[in-house]
This record gives C-alpha cells, sequence and structure tokens, in this order.
C-alpha cells in the first residue's frame, strides 16, 4: 500500500513537470491485463505500450515479467514492486516517466541478493546506471530517510536449512540461547495460493522470547522473507493444512540474519517449555 500512495503522490507532483516529447504517436494506452497481477493496486489501470522494457506486446509482457513476481513475493525491498511495474507497466501519462536512479540502487541493493540466492544475476535490462542521475522528473525518489532506514533494517541471508533440533535438554536450550542474538516464536504456514504455487507465510503474531537486534515493527516480515528467499527450508518447514510452530533462533550480524537453530513447539514438550520459561531469569 505505501508504494502505491508513494506512487499516486508521486504521480501528481510530476503531472505539473512533464513537457517532454509526445509519445502518444508511437504508444498506446491498454489496460494492465489480469494476468499482470503483480502491477494491479499500484494505484492506475491502464499502461503504455511498448514499455520501458521495449516489449511491443502484452503476451511478451506477462511472460518476461513472470520472473518478477515471485522475486516481489520475496518483499526484498518495499518499492520492490513499484519499480518493477513503472518498468513493465508504465502508468499512460503523456510522457514516459522512468524510476529514480536512487530507487533502481536501492531496490538492487535489497533484492539482487534474493536473485543471486535463486542462482540468478541482477538483468543486465535493468542497470541502474542507465537511468538518468536527476531526481525531479521520476517516479517515487527515496528521501534519504527511507533510504537509510531499509538499509539499516535487517535482512535474512540466503543459506542452507537448519535442521530441526531433536533431543535436547532445557540447559542446552538455555545454552543456544545464550549463545545467539535472538530467539522467537512464529507458527508457520502453507496455503495454496491464488496464483496456484504453495505460499508460505506467518500467522499471529511473531513472539519474542530474545529480541536482540531484531525488530519489533519488522521481524514478521523479515521471516517472512526468510522463508522465501529459499523456498526449500519453507518447503521443509511447513506441512499442508497444519500450521507449525518453531522457535527459531539466530544471530545478526553486519545487518544479515542467520537462523542457526530450530525448535519444534509441541505442548508436551516440556524441555522446551520450561527452557522458555527459565529464560527471563536465566544468566548466560
Ligand atoms: C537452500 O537450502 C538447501 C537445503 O539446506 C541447500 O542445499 C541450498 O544450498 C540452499 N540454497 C542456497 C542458495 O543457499
Ligand atoms: C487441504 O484442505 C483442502 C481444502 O480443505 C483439501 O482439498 C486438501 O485435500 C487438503 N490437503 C491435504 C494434504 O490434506
Amino acid at each position: 500500500m505505501l508504494a502505491a500512495q508513494t506512487f499516486a503522490f508521486a504521480a501528481s507532483c510530476l503531472l505539473g513537470l512533464t513537457r517532454g516529447l509526445d509519445i502518444g504517436l508511437s504508444t498506446k494506452c491498454v489496460v494492465i491485463p489480469k494476468e499482470l497481477g503483480m502491477c494491479h493496486d499500484v494505484g492506475y489501470s491502464e499502461m503504455r505500450l511498448p514499455n520501458l522494457m521495449g516489449h511491443t506486446s502484452l503476451a511478451e509482457v506477462i511472460s518476461k515479467a513472470a520472473d518478477w513476481s515471485h522475486l516481489l513475493q520475496t518483499g526484498c525491498h518495499p518499492f520492490a514492486r513499484t519499480f518493477v511495474c513503472s518498468l513493465f507497466a508504465p502508468v499512460c501519462l503523456d510522457t514516459f516517466i522512468q524510476p529514480c536512479r536512487s530507487v533502481c540502487l536501492a531496490v538492487r541493493r535489497s533484492c539482487a541478493p534474493v536473485l543471486a540466492c535463486h542462482g540468478h544475476s541482477w538483468p543486465a535490462s535493468l542497470d541502474c546506471e542507465r537511468i538518468p542521475a536527476g531526481e525531479d522528473m521520476c517516479l517515487a525518489p527515496l528521501s534519504k530517510e527511507e533510504e537509510y532506514i531499509y538499509k539499516e533494517f535487517p535482512k535474512p541471508t540466503c543459506q542452507g536449512c537448519p535442521a530441526v533440533e531433536d533431543a535436547f535438554s532445557y540447559t542446552a536450550v538455555l545454552e543456544a540461547f545464550c549463545h545467539s542474538n535472538f530467539a522467537l516464536k512464529a507458527k508457520l504456514v502453507k496455503r495454496k495460493a491464488d496464483s496456484g504455487g504453495p505460499e508460505y507465510g506467518i500467522e499471529g503474531q511473531v513472539e519474542f522470547i530474545n529480541q536482540g537486534l531484531l525488530l519489533p515493527y519488522d521481524t514478521r516480515n523479515l521471516i517472512q522473507q526468510w522463508l522465501l528467499i529459499n523456498e526449500s527450508c519453507a518447503q521443509r518447514m511447513t506441512r499442508s493444512n497444519r500450521s507449525i510452530v518453531y522457535i527459531m533462533v539466530g544471530d545478526v550480524k553486519q545487518g544479515k540474519v542467520f537462523i542457526s537453530r530450530l525448535y519444534h513447539w509441541q505442548r508436551r514438550d516440556s524441555q522446551l517449555i520450561l527452557a522458555t520459561r527459565k529464560w527471563r531469569h536465566h544468566k548466560c
């Protein structure tokens, strides 16, 4: 929602500014097709074709955009969707409005590691250096504060899946809490997404046992991103039609979050319950 509001604001500011070339003759406005679901809710319903990626037909737009929808689902950057949609489905104004270079750079900084985790590099067609550096005729420049905040948010690391611990005593769990930065409790679910593929998520709130360096208001989102950065972990950790509660223990190093241990929370597991109860008064 943030992106759409920002877009609407930026677009209304820019309308007054855009002079520029008449592109009405060589391009046309079309309704954003329903297959391009990631660009619905961006604050407008018609797009220019050819778009800024040089795609000339809707079929081409839809097929090329498919690669991006998974990345956008990871929530790698709050402006990622606005950015990608401004290229794939540019708003139908009198002139093309490019995304700002600062937005491209910020999105690349956050999202390139996610692509790398999936074995892809940042595409050459989205080279931020090709976007003009000026900030006054472009879409949704990031303010210095926003840039700072997103840079500082802890981000999930591309990692192998931590094993789920099995036999352990409460003292071993306390020991593990002592040797890591944070511990939290989250209920994970797998539901059928509208698009057909499995979708992994968190049900309810994330509960801190030890907050460490995590930010309370961003942690749910962070764990969600962590689940999607290496989906094979999410797949292992969830079951269809049944939510599973985990204690997730990990570290934050240089803004990167690494999950080191997982415990499966079960009501009858007295060792785990004992450990979380004793933690409050425990001295490491
Ligand atoms: C994702 O997790 C699996 C299972 O632990 C691991 O084999 C794979 O290397 C991980 N992927 C990346 C890119 O780290
Ligand atoms: C999950 O629930 C849906 C609908 O309730 C059902 O159609 C499906 O067969 C269930 N899947 C499993 C694996 O039990």
